[in-house]
């Protein structure tokens, strides 16, 4: 199962970076990180039919498209979620690759009670896109700072990794149980395990 996750914040050294990397860590599976920092701002008239979309764009689509889970972690700007990972979401709206797609939230926030708005909203959005939001496998992490090591960029905080890994495990199973029921024929077709003794 193929994992595409995405940050909402451009900045070099962030905490929701480093919660990511850590994040990845719990998936069985190929994992990729969506770069959205270079995509132009959206813009209806060039996102119809017609449209040929930027390069930036197209290759979101396509990782997008190619994964069978998305896991979106994101700091909250202003009560909100920031303008540039809004903006990727939107321009996945229309071209519906995260249709029925599996999708974990995660905000994490330097404060005791951030991030809850960018949550709430990130979830709600994804939901109106009917990405398929898996509730079990969204965390709020509030007070990050001093659970992340400043040297590895990783999280260290033994809470907070137990919470990583729960909630991407809930997003594998979700995963799991969506994934196509294989045809008779493509079932007669595939690789059979060897069967044990
Ligand atoms: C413009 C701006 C607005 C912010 N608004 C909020 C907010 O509403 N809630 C919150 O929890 N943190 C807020 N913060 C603090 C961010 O959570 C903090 O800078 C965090 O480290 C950003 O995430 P990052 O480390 O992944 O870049 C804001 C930061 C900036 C720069």
């Amino acid at each position: 199962m193929r994992l595409l996750a995405l940050s909402g914040s451009l900045r070099a050294r962030s905490s929701n970076g480093a919660v990511l990397r850590s994040a990845l860590a719990f998936w069985d599976g190929p994992a990729a990180t969506a770069d959205i920092g270079a995509l132009p701002h959206f813009n209806p008239d060039l996102d119809g039919e017609d449209a040929t979309p930027s390069t930036p764009v197209a290759a979101l689509r396509t990782q997008v498209a190619a994964a069978d889970a998305l896991l979106v972690v994101s700091p909250e700007y202003a009560h909100g979620v920031p303008g540039a990972l809004k903006n990727a979401l939107d321009w996945l709206v229309s071209s519906g690759e995260c249709v029925a797609k599996p999708v974990a939230v995660i905000t994490a926030s330097p404060f005791p009670t951030g991030g809850d708005h960018a949550n709430a909203q990130l979830r709600e959005t994804l939901r109106m896109m009917t990405g398929e939001v898996i509730e079990a496998a969204c965390r709020e992490l509030p007070a990050i700072g001093p659970k992340i090591d400043p040297t590895t960029e990783r999280v260290t905080d033994e809470t907070t990794l137990s919470e990583l890994r729960a909630a991407l495990s809930h997003l594998a199973a979700a995963t799991r149980a969506s994934a196509p029921t294989p045809t008779p024929a493509a079932a007669a077709t595939a690789p059979h395990e060897p069967e044990g003794p």
